[in-house]
């Protein structure tokens, strides 16, 4: 039975507690047994018991007490080290300067030969490539797909699917909070109180300017070139322009042309690449709210266009769940 430690207990951590709770009786018709939690850490508090927590009594306290267990810490990797698992489900925010508590998080869990699930795109930004060969030196996984595009699947069908596919390019709106500003300015809506409901709906980083800024497009960007392209890529490398300098004039001007104003990721072998750009209103692209939208040009296959929600609670754990049923299946070796 395998045992999962989930660290950064925050609302997607709590989704995945409910998302294994509702298809617990599934796992126990394909596999005969239920991966159990036997750990949850939020920033101050933890949670362990060998045998197995309950998980929705894990949201439950949660969200009643704003603490995940009765125990603090102050250091994430003695509590690591203290406890049996087998997979760790790393949910921590994302820190884009350093990688943050997850990155350590991640690169202890690794090195001790444990698979990896996250969400976390600090350290798979900064650091992917060293924690691929960390994977793979230490015989074990490391699976993101909700790092990008929430439940949009776009990393597994481009490693499962279109694993025989050359992929000549990505392009897409990655970032759900900067489109449904955008979306409300074409409305006349002023970009500030866009911002806010976007916060309210809970789409925004902790810190929202790495939504306007584009760094969190960017953060995406860097993990596709990584994992699709196979380039060997940091988010410094991204060529970066943001939203804050849209104004309501260019919204205007771009309306009189039929056009919309979008924050686009681009990938290719040679193209690194997030800015606002001019779209036609009936293109694909030009799609409107928190959506996000993905359209890959591949070599035999030609074009494909998916779509889905870049974030939230449940949407974000189901594509955890979908890593955790791949490494529950063994067919989670080929990410690199
Ligand atoms: N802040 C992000 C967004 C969340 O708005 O899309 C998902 O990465």
């Amino acid at each position: 039975m395998k045992r999962i430690l989930i660290s950064g207990f925050g609302t997607v951590g709590q989704g995945f507690c409910e998302v294994l709770s509702l298809r617990k009786d599934w796992l126990m018709e394909r596999y005969g047994e239920v991966p159990v939690v036997v750990a949850a850490m939020d920033s101050k508090t933890v949670a362990k018991c060998p045998e197995g927590l309950d998980p929705l009594a894990l949201v439950e306290r949660k969200q009643t007490s704003r603490k995940v267990g009765e125990e603090t810490y102050s250091d994430s990797l003695e509590v690591l080290g203290s406890v049996d698992f087998d997979i760790l489900v790393e949910v921590s925010p994302t820190d884009i300067k350093t990688g943050g508590v997850g990155l350590k998080n991640i690169e202890y869990a690794l090195s001790h030969g444990k698979d990896v699930i996250t969400v976390n795109k600090g350290p798979l930004a900064l650091e992917f490539n060293k924690l691929m060969t960390l994977a793979k030196d230490n015989g074990c996984r490391i699976r993101f797909e909700g790092s990008v595009g929430g439940a949009m699947p776009i990393i597994n069908l481009c490693h499962e699917n279109l694993a025989a596919e050359k992929i000549r390019s990505v392009r897409g709106i990655f970032n759900g909070t900067c489109n449904f500003i955008l979306s409300k300015m074409d409305n006349g809506q002023p970009f500030e109180q866009a911002l806010k409901e976007a916060q309210q709906l809970g789409y925004a980083e902790t810190d929202p300017t790495n939504d306007v800024e584009g760094y969190d497009t960017a953060a995406k960007v860097a993990i596709l070139a990584n994992a699709v392209f196979h380039r060997d890529v940091k988010f410094s490398d991204v060529k970066i322009t943001g939203i804050t300098g849209i104004t309501p004039e260019a919204i205007a001007q771009a309306a009189s042309r039929n056009m919309v104003i979008r924050l686009i990721g681009e990938i290719s072998e040679t193209k690194l690449e997030v800015s606002p750009r001019l779209i036609p209103r009936d293109h694909p692209l030009g799609i409107s709210g928190t959506l996000n939208i993905a359209l890959i040009e591949a070599d035999l296959a030609g074009p494909i266009t998916i779509k889905g929600r870049g974030a939230g609670r449940i949407e974000t754990a189901s594509a955890i769940f979908s890593d955790l049923v791949a490494i529950l299946d063994g067919r989670a070796e080929k990410l690199c």
